[in-house]
């Protein structure tokens, strides 16, 4: 039976479902967008305070494939909002090293967002400091739904031999294939759900669900559960020694 080296490091990569924006600006008497757009701003702290507690990866949930079920006001806010989002925080984001990638189907996204996209990741592909993903029209099933069906046109095509497809194949084709996989899942808002959020890729994370909502969410809770993760005993199925 494998042995399992003891829990030593803090978390290399978090992953965090920023959920509770809608909460917070009712509980202010404000429409909802007034708390995605406070929750936006959160964001900037949070990936600043990575280097220092040694978060090397940092994958946030912006939009999921569900979330389109909402009004249509909310969903053009809220493309409004990436789209400013990203023109605004270019800079910085490029200046303190930040890489940036999204992962999620762009196909549905509107074209002056998806060159932003594409635009923010190129000019942050030489950093290295911090990688910052960000899932917008992200849904795990999706994602291994668009895997799996890249992974039959190569069986089709013969480029893949079906009898050598094993559990390090299916990750190849998703969308966080360059990404190693979340040590610690947090949730904001109270929710002890995941809703689609990196659903192959959590098998053996280690998940927090706090009752803060993400507007409220700041550096030192952040650093708080990241510093509590180093007491969690990661077994992997195996046994400690
Ligand atoms: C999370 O906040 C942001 C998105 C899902 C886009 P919510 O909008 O889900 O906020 P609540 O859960 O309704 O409070
Ligand atoms: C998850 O939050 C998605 C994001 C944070 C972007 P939701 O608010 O959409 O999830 P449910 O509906 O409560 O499960
Ligand atoms: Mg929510």
């Amino acid at each position: 039976m494998t042995a399992v080296a003891a829990q030593q490091s803090g978390p290399r990569h978090v992953a965090i479902i920023m959920d509770g924006n809608g909460r917070w600006a009712q509980a202010r008497g404000r429409p909802r967008l007034f708390g995605h757009h406070a929750g936006a701003r959160r964001v900037r702290e949070i990936v600043e305070a990575c280097p220092d507690l040694g978060v090397k990866y940092l994958t946030i949930f912006a939009f999921s494939t569900e979330n389109w079920k909402r009004t249509q006001v909310e969903v053009a806010g809220l493309m409004s909002l990436f789209r400013r989002y990203i023109t605004k925080e270019a800079r910085a984001l490029f200046n303190e090293g930040v890489r940036v990638r999204f992962i999620g189907d762009r196909v549905k996204l509107d074209k002056k967002l998806i060159a932003l996209m594409d635009e923010l990741e190129q000019i942050t592909a030489g950093n290295d400091r911090v990688h910052l993903t960000i899932a917008l029209n992200y849904g795990g099933r999706d994602e291994v739904a668009r895997a799996t069906k890249r992974l039959a046109e190569d069986v089709a095509a013969g480029r893949l031999d079906p009898a050598k497809v094993d559990e390090e194949t299916l990750p190849r084709y998703l969308d966080t294939c360059v990404l190693p996989d979340p040590d610690l899942v947090i949730r904001t808002s109270g929710e002890a759900r995941i809703s689609n959020f990196l659903l192959w890729q959590s098998a053996y994370a280690e998940y927090e669900f706090i009752d803060t909502l993400w507007p409220d969410f700041t550096a030192e809770i952040f650093a708080g559960i990241v510093g509590s993760y180093a007491g969690r005993d990661r077994r992997f199925g195996g046994v400690k020694v």
